[in-house]
């Protein structure tokens, strides 16, 4: 077959794209946020081994599904159940583009926000203290002015393609990521109170190992931030040339993602600390006040007491949350647009704009019913949608699809016990949690 599809020029640019997709508001926010709530160190126990048994195997075998039949995830569900019921794999691929959306439409709200608070401190330098307290409250003027630009900015990037779009930016804005975050970590661990919060977040607190909460807690965490069940890392998959070795990048990728979490942890937690010790209440009972506003609450209270110093940390923290937003916002984003491109013979520029427009109107309608639409969009997407299209991938590759699937053909011996694994397993561990999820 002659390939002429766009695609990632090195084994590096593709790491760092998935990866990109990978870490994000999850990594940054969510990891912390769930840590500080679950009893530190036993949170990151719990979140390691259901990594390993579940998430991982679950990203690799959506990256598989994409890698082996080199089009959009459309496409190949329907190829990879072609034999047993093509009906059933390409409608659960069209689901997943409606996952994808609903997953854009959220986290590019959330995401205006982080451009927003970055505003702030580049208005307070500008002397503007009025504009300074207006990007950092929220508004709904704010957020139709900062959702928009946001989805503004992912298009610009995926209309560029593959190589010169998606690759080209993971490949500047990773390390610049990595860059920052290690720099706030170094400057936060100086600051007085730091080391507490640093305890927190490594030494585990078994008391709340036992509670049931924490697996589900972990679980959903985890699946959220290897961005498994809306198709991107299938997409991605996709544009890998077809020799590279999956296991291998897949474990990469999600060894990024993992480390990113865990910095992460190390400067919010302690960043929170910093605060508590500077007066401002941070905890209540054991618990994070104000949960998820945690960062919007807490921390621009801080860098405002920091002083000057504060102006350019604040820059910095809220810049390096954009940036981790888009480039996860840029897989979401590619998945609808390569099945119009590939499926529906629509221009790059076009289906671009298609998808951009449909993801704005759908946030829209979430800005204006925000009370109770915000909410269950999040819950709908998270909790549901990504493990059960995490299920599917398990069931599509261990049972329903035979012609073309060499992990359980035995043609590659060496996974002979990966493919085991993913076929009895996955899906009987999966099922147990989500079980409890629904349950619970
Ligand atoms: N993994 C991203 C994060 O941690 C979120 C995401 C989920 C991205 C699903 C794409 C698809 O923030």
């Amino acid at each position: 077959m002659i390939n002429n599809r766009d695609g990632f020029q090195s084994r590096l640019g593709f790491v760092l794209a998935a990866a990109g997709s990978a870490i994000g508001l999850g990594n940054i926010w969510g990891f912390p946020t769930q840590a500080a709530n679950h009893g530190g160190g036993a949170f990151l126990l719990v979140y390691l081994i259901v990594l390993f048994l579940l998430a991982i195997p679950a990203m690799f075998t959506e990256m598989y599904i994409g890698h082996r039949a080199q089009a959009n995830p459309v496409k190949a569900l329907g190829e990879a159940c072609s034999e047993t019921n093509p009906l059933i794999g390409k409608t659960a691929g069209v689901i997943g583009l409606f996952g994808a959306i609903g997953m854009l439409s959220f986290y590019s709200i959330v995401a205006g926000w982080m451009v927003s608070h970055a505003m702030a401190p580049v208005a307070e330098m500008a002397g503007n203290t009025d504009l300074s307290a207006w990007f950092n409250n929220d508004s709904h003027l704010r957020n139709l002015i900062f959702t928009p630009i946001f989805i503004f900015f992912t298009a610009l990037i995926i209309m560029k393609g593959i190589s010169q779009g998606i690759e080209k930016w993971s490949r500047r804005l990773m390390p610049l990521l990595l860059t920052m975050l290690v720099s706030l970590i170094i400057y936060i661990a100086f600051q007085d109170g730091a080391v507490e919060g640093i305890k927190t977040f490594l030494i585990p607190d078994f008391a709340h190992i036992t509670d049931s909460k924490l697996v589900i807690s972990a679980m959903g965490q985890a699946f959220f931030s290897l961005s498994i069940g809306v198709g991107g890392m299938m997409v991605y998959g996709s544009y890998l040339k077809k020799d590279e070795n999956l296991v291998k990048l897949s474990l990469s990728v999600a060894a990024l993602d993992t480390v990113i979490a865990i910095l992460a942890g190390l400067l919010i937690i302690p960043a929170l600390f910093v605060a508590q010790h500077q007066g401002i209440q941070v905890y209540n009972d054991g618990q994070l006040v104000g949960q998820g506003q945690l960062i919007f609450g807490i921390l621009p209270q801080l860098f405002a007491q920091m002083g000057e110093i504060g102006v350019f940390v604040g820059f910095a923290f809220f810049f390096l949350l954009s940036i981790a937003a888009l480039t996860s916002t840029i897989s979401s984003t590619e998945v609808p647009v390569a099945y119009l491109v590939e499926s529906k013979f629509a221009s790059r520029k076009m289906a671009t704009t298609i998808v951009s427009l449909t993801v704005l109107a759908v946030s829209l309608t979430i800005i204006f019913n925000f009370s109770w639409l915000f909410g269950a969009v999040i819950n709908v997407v998270t909790n549901y949608h990504l493990p059960i299209m995490g299920l599917f991938y398990f069931i599509v590759v261990g049972w329903m699809w035979n012609r073309g699937n060499i992990l359980m053909s035995g043609e590659s011996k060496h996974l002979k016990y990966l493919a085991m694994y993913i076929k009895f397993v996955c899906p009987v561990l999966l099922t147990t949690v989500f079980y409890n999820v629904v349950t619970g």
